[in-house]
C-alpha cells in the first residue's frame, strides 16, 4: 500500500514573529511545488497565523504543537482545537516527548487530546518514544506498546483512520544522536505490528509513521530509504531555511 511521505518541521518554542515570517517566506521561495510528498510546519501558537498567511495557497500543511482537550471555557493559558481550526490548522502534534517528560503529560491526557482533535477534524500526529534508560534496559518495545495502547483507548478504527504516528526516541531528540537507519526501521516495524494488532492489517499498512530525533541534512536520505519510514518530524534542522529545504527535498 502506497503511503504518502511527510516532512514536518516542529519549530518548538523558537522564533519571534519576524523570524517566523522570514523562515516561512524562505521556505515558500525554495519549495518545489510539484513535490510528491507532504510538507507540514508546526510553529508556536503565536506564529500560526503569521505563517498561515504566507503559506496559504501553497501545498504546505499547518499544525499546532499541542492543544487543550477542551473546546472552550475557563482554562487559563490553554488553546483549544476550535481556535486552532479557526486559524487554519489541519494537524496537531499530540504527546510530544517534551510534553510528556517536561510537562508531565500521561497516556490518559494524550488519549483525551487525540479524541478532542478527531472530534474537531484535526489530524493528530501522535508522538511516542522511549528514553535512553528504557532502551538500555530492553524496554523499548514495551514502552511503545503502552504508549500506543494508551493513546488509542476507546477509539474505533474509523475514528483514527487518518492519524499519523511519529516515533521519536527521547535520547535522539536535540542530542545530535540520531537513531541509525536500522534502529529506526526496527522500531517502525514494531510500531506497525502493534497498529496491526490494534486495528488490523489495512490500518497498519496505510498509517504513516514518521521518524523524529536529530534528523539532519546528513542523515535524511538514508533514513527515508528505509521501507517503514514514511517521513520525518524535524526539530532543530527545520529552523534554518536552507537546511530544512534540503531535508524537505530528500533524495
Ligand atoms: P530535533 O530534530 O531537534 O532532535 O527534534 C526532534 C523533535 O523533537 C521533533 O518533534
Amino acid at each position: 500500500m502506497e503511503r504518502k511521505a511527510m516532512i514536518a518541521g516542529n519549530w518548538k518554542m523558537n522564533l519571534n514573529s519576524k523570524e517566523a515570517e522570514e523562515l516561512a517566506l524562505a521556505l515558500k521561495k525554495g519549495l518545489d511545488v510539484d513535490l510528491k510528498h507532504e510538507v507540514l510546519l508546526a510553529p508556536g501558537f503565536i506564529n500560526l497565523s503569521i505563517v498561515k498567511k504566507i503559506i496559504g495557497g501553497l501545498p504546505i500543511l499547518l499544525a499546532a504543537q499541542n492543544m487543550s482537550w477542551e473546546n472552550k471555557g475557563a482554562f487559563t493559558g490553554e488553546v483549544s482545537p476550535i481556535q486552532l481550526r479557526d486559524i487554519g490548522c489541519t494537524h496537531v502534534i499530540i504527546g510530544h516527548s517534551e510534553r510528556r517528560h517536561v510537562f508531565g503529560e500521561t497516556d490518559v491526557i494524550v488519549n483525551k487530546k487525540i479524541k478532542a482533535a478527531i472530534k474537531n477534524s484535526l489530524t493528530p500526529i501522535l508522538c511516542i518514544g522511549e528514553t535512553l534508560d528504557e532502551r538500555e534496559n530492553q524496554k523499548t518495545y514495551r514502552v511503545l506498546e503502552t504508549q500506543l495502547k494508551g493513546a488509542f483507548e476507546d477509539l474505533s478504527e474509523e475514528q483514527v483512520s487518518n492519524i499519523i504516528v511519529a516515533y521519536e526516541p527521547v535520547w535522539a531528540i536535540g542530542t545530535g544522536k540520531t537513531a541509525t537507519p536500522d534502529q529506526a526501521q526496527d522500531a517502525h516495524v514494531f510500531v506497525r505490528k502493534e497498529l496491526e494488532r490494534l486495528y488490523g492489517d489495512d490500518f497498519a499498512q496505510s498509517t504513516r509513521i514518521l521518524y523524529g530525533g536529530s534528523v539532519k541534512v546528513e542523515n535524511i536520505d538514508q533514513l527515508m530509504a528505509q521501507p517503514d519510514l514514511d517521513g520525518a518530524l524535524v526539530g532543530g534542522e527545520s529552523l534554518k531555511a536552507d537546511k530544512f529545504l534540503r531535508v524537505i527535498h530528500y533524495q
